[in-house]
């Protein structure tokens, strides 16, 4: 289910927002921190401008796929969430899961690592 949408200005991102039904009812319920088992997945596209209605920006080609999966006690180094980053289908970077961290836990340690709101 979508969790929200964003707009990231360096890249030139559209991004969604999805999660599995573990992460949205803790959403919805306001409970922290994300139980294990929640999953939340960036999609990512380029930010292209629509050919059909010039005021409107639509997704261009997909550029990657960021996951976040919670099991407190596999990923216990890095606040209970394992980190993945995906291009064409497939696994990069195992080494940058530090970086991953490093930015949420910088950015928003106080809401679980997670950035994203649940959309109004
Ligand atoms: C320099 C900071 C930074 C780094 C590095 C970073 N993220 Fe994020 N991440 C963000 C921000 C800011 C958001 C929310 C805005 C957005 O989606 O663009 C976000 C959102 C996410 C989300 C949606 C849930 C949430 O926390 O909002 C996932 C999943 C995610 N990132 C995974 C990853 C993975 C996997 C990596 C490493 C490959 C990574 N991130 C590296 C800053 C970062």
């Amino acid at each position: 289910e979508l969790v929200g949408v964003a707009h990231e200005t360096g890249l030139d991102e559209l991004r969604g927002i999805v999660g599995n039904a573990a992460a949205i009812e803790a959403y919805r319920a306001g409970t922290l921190p994300f139980p294990d088992g929640a999953i939340l997945v960036k999609l990512a596209w380029k930010h292209v401008q629509s050919t059909e209605f010039e005021p409107a920006f639509v997704p261009g080609p997909a550029t990657t796929v960021q996951v976040m999966v919670k099991d407190s006690k596999r990923y216990s180094s890095t606040g209970g969430w394992g980190f993945g980053r995906f291009i064409d289908g497939r696994p990069v970077d195992e080494a940058q899961h530090q970086t991953c961290f490093g930015c949420h836990a910088a950015g928003v340690k106080q809401h679980d690592f997670v950035f994203t709101r649940l959309a109004p």
